[in-house]
């Protein structure tokens, strides 16, 4: 089946949607615990980029699982097909020249080193760190204590492993940083690496 697809060159490339644009195509791949912040800070830098003119898509793991990876739950299986499925769709996005914001916890250093080799320096990793004892202190959806008491099996952190990146791009500290230092550290890295002018 595959020896029978050929891929067709569009008219219009990324480098014409980007100039159109005035901006590059990223993806800002924010990863961490349940409840360390990540949606929170990806909404917090959607906004401030979205006010700056810019084109932007936020891919929220709760958002995707109700509709194009709702077939998926949370084995390790199922949680690389979620990422490799997502890192797909951000490189879509990126294509169309959109500053993408993806929020998934995306626990395996492989998974997360599948999407940089797709994306290549379009890929910026950020690392949401926040202890697990402040993630269940929060527990903002209450599945930490659902997962402590055998109501829900494979949560990260708990009885599901989650894999610290070792050289992500940027790190912020959602327990010693506000989400609005947060924000602009990541700005600030859009800026001098010439991802937005
Ligand atoms: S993953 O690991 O990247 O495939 O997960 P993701 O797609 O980001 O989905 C995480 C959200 O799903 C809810 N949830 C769980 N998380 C972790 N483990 C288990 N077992 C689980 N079951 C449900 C939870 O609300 C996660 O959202 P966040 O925003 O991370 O708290």
């Amino acid at each position: 089946m595959r020896n029978n697809i050929v891929w067709h060159h569009t008219n219009k490339k990324k480098e014409d949607r980007e100039t159109l644009l005035k901006q590059k195509g990223a993806v800002l791949w924010f990863t961490g615990l349940s409840g360390s912040g990540k949606s929170t800070v990806a909404n917090a830098v959607e906004k401030k980029l979205f006010e700056a003119g810019r084109a932007t898509y936020l891919l929220d793991g709760d958002n995707v699982r109700h509709g194009l990876n709702k077939d998926l739950g949370f084995d390790t299986k199922d949680r690389i097909e979620n990422i490799r499925r997502i890192a797909e769709v951000s490189k879509l996005f990126v294509d169309a020249g959109i500053i993408t914001l993806t929020a998934f916890i995306s626990p395996f250093i492989e998974d997360r080193n599948q999407v940089r080799s797709l994306l290549g320096d379009r890929f910026i990793e950020i690392f949401v760190d926040c202890s697990l004892e402040t993630c269940e202190g929060r527990d903002p959806k209450g599945l930490y204590k659902k997962a402590r008491a055998g109501e829900i099996k494979d949560f990260t952190g708990i009885d599901s492993p989650y894999q610290k990146p070792i050289h992500p791009e940027i790190i912020v500290a959602t327990d010693v940083e506000t989400v609005e230092e947060c924000r602009d550290k990541i700005i600030r890295y859009l800026i001098v690496n010439g991802l937005i002018r």
